[in-house]
């Protein structure tokens, strides 16, 4: 696939099953990652891929953080928190690990990590795969930091759910350019 071609044509897609990309696919994607812009080379980047059972400890630590953060949970919710991870057969913990540095603020290495996760899901796009970057409450919050066992520095920014796209995959909008774009000549 040209590079164009699948920037114009990346697609989120929430019904995803197996086939899960191979190791030497994910290699491959991992090394897209690695090619995003970073202020300083600091590398905030870290990922963690989750699959098969790993997607229930994932739900336990989801479980754990809205406990804490919501407190009394009814059961729909507790399922919810739980199974959440269960949506996709593979699971890619987005998380930017801030350095101090006296010129690269928290949000631009978030910003880089965001860039890092766009690269990703152009890769697996690239692949034949899908997937859909996803946040809500286990994402910007420093209890789910703490219930994935990860260093205070750690900042989970999101999620990406990957997969096989499985049913009907949405169309892609066709947006204006020029209702985005303006021209200082
Ligand atoms: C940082 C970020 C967080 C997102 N969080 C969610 C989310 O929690 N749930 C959701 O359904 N979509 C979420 N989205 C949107 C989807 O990933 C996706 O972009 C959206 O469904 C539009 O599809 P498209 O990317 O094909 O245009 C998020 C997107 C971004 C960039």
């Amino acid at each position: 696939m040209e590079t164009l071609e699948a920037l114009h044509s990346r697609n989120s897609v929430t019904s995803l099953s197996e086939p899960v990309p191979t190791p030497e696919e994910m290699k491959m994607v991992f090394q897209a990652a690695l090619r995003a812009p970073d202020h300083a080379w600091l590398r905030p980047w870290k990922f963690i891929q989750v699959t098969g059972e790993g997607r229930k400890k994932l739900g336990d630590a989801f479980l754990r953080t809205a406990t804490a953060v919501i407190g009394d949970l009814s059961e729909a919710l507790v399922e919810k928190a739980k199974n959440a991870p269960l949506r996709a057969p593979m699971v890619l913990v987005l998380i930017a690990d801030i350095k101090e540095h006296p010129k690269v603020p928290e949000i631009e290495q978030i910003i880089s990590t965001g860039a890092a996760a766009q690269n990703m899901l152009l890769a697996l796009h690239d692949l034949g795969y899908a997937a859909v970057w996803r946040t809500g409450k286990m994402a910007f919050n420093s209890e789910i930091t703490k219930q994935m066992e990860l260093p205070e520095s750690n900042r989970v920014i999101g999620y990406l759910y990957v997969g096989t796209p499985t049913g009907r995959v949405k169309e892609i909008p066709k947006l204006d350019m020029n209702k985005f774009v303006s021209f200082w000549d």
